[in-house]
């Protein structure tokens, strides 16, 4: 075995310097880490330990070893214990991605770990006394459903010291960390709370007290009380869905004496995912496996659910790897925020979670109860929820999770035209989706009503335009953002999708295109090719009626008009791009 200063990784029997070459804390950690997590074999020897590696000598052995571990793995070599190439390519990420001394070979070295093979099954191993190292891209994302770009594979605190937190910095190899269970801990038993319709199981062992239950169903879940259950207290499909909200995997339910673990487990179909919660544990689901360092499943207590799990971030569970609530009671605590921040919309609802609670309160609750519109989404996808909360955070101020994921602007488009949705389904829509909001928990404050009240009032208004039979709603809108500032703008500022009234609005003129041999001129010309609505849909950026402004902007505009992203109700021809890129050219006169 490599004593503490020099280290040698899978198969390459290349010893490493890790205290005197040019390796940070972290990676020298993670090397140590990843070689002392497998078997001592006899070409570990280190025979030039000490040596005094120049950094770009010590690069290309790190870089050696790394791609000899994975090919090692990957083609099944015993002795390779999982978490080895992991660690080590996670070391050398963590190295390029903190500035380490590559020189001109950053990228370089950068394309020879994205060529190494990930694995494919997402999946957390635990390294001895060491950090978490995710691999196979599950989703990693924060507590408002951000998604963090931490790199594949990557290396998670969780003895809860780093500076760099959700990131792993080596602090436990500094300070020492205890990876066991505590022989105190809460026993591991699954207990049974037979009710009338439907029986509740409960493993105390592996509950985090996130309080999901007790707080949403008092009457069920009692805290501090005995019985913890009393299924009598609530409605079965509440329960059900207190059920399957619980984070740690705790809870389960039966119905006539079966256990419905499949549907607990959300059917499979939630993508696997890691969490990072705030001042709490990572939550897992979507079936995220948890192994040890050898690649060996980590034995799951009575009942507990493998498709969703929580583990513990602060360092003193009871129950490590898993999260007993002790985060808590040690006032773990993430980095402050910056307190001059302003949060988007998004960020003060609460996120994607908030969003989330909020419409499947609405769809699963309130909808499938009212007249005018339960049968009107009787038949909507099984994720309707998460596709329309995915949709409200992008508008407010979160990520794009609705236009990479779930088909944008246009998918929401095509889902509302010709439905024929009529004014009272539009006013009962907004009415419910208020209350559910108020039953989710989103703040109350005059600002957040204000906003969100006013993207209500004005998307429904759309959905409603565009759901009628002689709707021609505009192919290109960008995604609305809602922020603390916007409104609408003023009357006529959006194409309408509804069949103008001629009478009210004459016909746009014909632009006044050069003749030949004449100059190119933006008055009257370019100005021209601009009509009215083009007009009042930019007032708020700039006046494309302005030569001056629309000089500014020319190359802007015409990438967009490139794109077929403005005007908003279709493209130009080529032949006006083209007029208004020869403009550009011969210098915006
Ligand atoms: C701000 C207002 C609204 C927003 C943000 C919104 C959002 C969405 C989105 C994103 C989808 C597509 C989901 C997917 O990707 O499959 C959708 C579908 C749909 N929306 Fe809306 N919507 C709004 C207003 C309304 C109103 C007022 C109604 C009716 C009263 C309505 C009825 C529907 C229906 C019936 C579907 C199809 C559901 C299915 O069968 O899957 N929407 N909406
Ligand atoms: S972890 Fe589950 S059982 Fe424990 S408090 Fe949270 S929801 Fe309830
Ligand atoms: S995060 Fe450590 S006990 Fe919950």
């Amino acid at each position: 075995m490599p004593d503490e200063g020099s280290a040698t990784a899978a198969g390459a029997g290349v010893p490493l310097d890790v205290t005197d070459g040019p390796w940070p804390a972290t990676t020298a950690a993670l090397i140590r880490l990843a070689a002392a997590a497998r078997p001592p074999r006899p070409e570990d020897a280190p025979e030039d330990a000490g040596s005094d590696h120049a950094p770009a000598d010590s690069v290309e052995r790190l870089w050696a070893q790394v791609e000899v571990a994975a090919a090692a793995r990957h083609g099944g070599e015993p002795g390779v214990p999982a978490l080895v190439p992991a660690a080590l390519q996670a070391a050398a990420r963590l190295w390029l991605r903190d500035g380490g001394d590559t020189g001109p070979d950053r990228d370089r070295l950068a394309a020879r770990l994205d060529a190494l093979p990930g694995n494919g099954r997402p999946r957390v191993s635990l390294a001895p006394g060491g950090p978490l190292v995710v691999e196979g891209r599950p989703a990693i994302v924060d507590h408002l459903g951000r998604p963090l770009e931490l790199g594949d594979p990557t290396v998670l605190c969780r003895c809860g010291g780093s500076a760099v937190k959700p990131l792993c910095d080596a602090a436990c190899a500094r300070d020492g960390f205890d990876d066991g269970k505590d022989p105190d801990r809460v026993p591991d038993r699954r207990d049974t709370y037979p009710g009338v319709q439907v029986t509740v199981l409960d493993n105390r062992g592996i509950c985090q007290h996130s309080g999901r239950c007790t707080d949403r169903l008092p009457g069920v879940f009692h805290a501090g009380g005995e019985p913890f259950v009393t299924p009598s207290g609530g409605r079965m499909d509440e329960i059900v869905r207190a059920v399957r909200d619980c984070p740690s995997g705790a809870l389960g339910y039966a119905v006539d004496g079966i256990e419905a673990r499949e549907q607990a487990d959300w059917g499979g179909t939630r993508a696997p995912s890691i969490e990072v919660t705030q001042d709490g544990p990572y939550r897992l689901v979507g079936g995220v496996e948890v192994v040890s360092a050898e690649g060996a499943a980590v034995p799951r207590a009575e009942g507990a659910s493998p498709e969703h799990c929580a583990l513990c971030r602060c360092g003193h569970s009871q129950n490590k790897p898993f999260c007993s609530g002790m985060h808590w009671y040690v006032e773990f605590r993430d980095p402050v925020a910056d307190p001059d921040h302003v949060p988007s919309v998004f960020e003060w609802a609460g996120g994607l979670p908030a969003l989330l609670r909020m419409t499947r309160i609405f769809y699963e609750r309130h909808v499938p109860a009212d007249d005018l519109l339960g049968p009107l989404f009787a038949s909507m996808s099984p994720d309707h929820p998460q596709r329309v909360a995915a949709w409200l955070a992008e508008v407010f101020g979160g990520p794009a999770v609705y236009s990479d994921g779930y088909g944008g602007y246009h998918r929401m488009l095509s889902m509302h035209v010709g439905r024929r949705l009529t004014e009272q389904q539009r006013a009962r829509w907004v009415e419910l989706l208020t209350r559910s909001a108020g039953d989710a928990g989103l703040p109350n404050d005059a600002e957040f009503r204000s906003a969100f009240g006013s993207y209500l009032e004005w998307g429904t208004r759309l959905a409603f335009e565009n759901s009628q039979t002689d709707a021609r709603p505009p192919q290109n809108m960008p995604m609305p953002r809602w922020d603390w500032h916007t409104s609408a703008g003023p009357p006529g500022s959006r194409v309408s999708a509804l069949p103008a009234d001629a009478a009210a609005s004459p016909p746009d003129p014909a632009p006044d295109l050069p003749a030949e041999g004449e100059p190119l001129r933006f008055d009257p010309h370019v100005r021209s090719l601009f009509r009215a609505g083009d007009r009042r849909s930019m007032s708020f950026a700039f006046d494309l009626w302005s030569h001056d402004d629309v000089r500014a902007h020319a190359p802007a505009i015409l990438e967009r008009l490139r794109n077929g992203s403005m005007p908003c109700d279709g493209a130009w021809p080529a032949e006006r791009i083209g007029l208004f890129a020869r403009w550009i050219e011969e210098g915006a006169q």
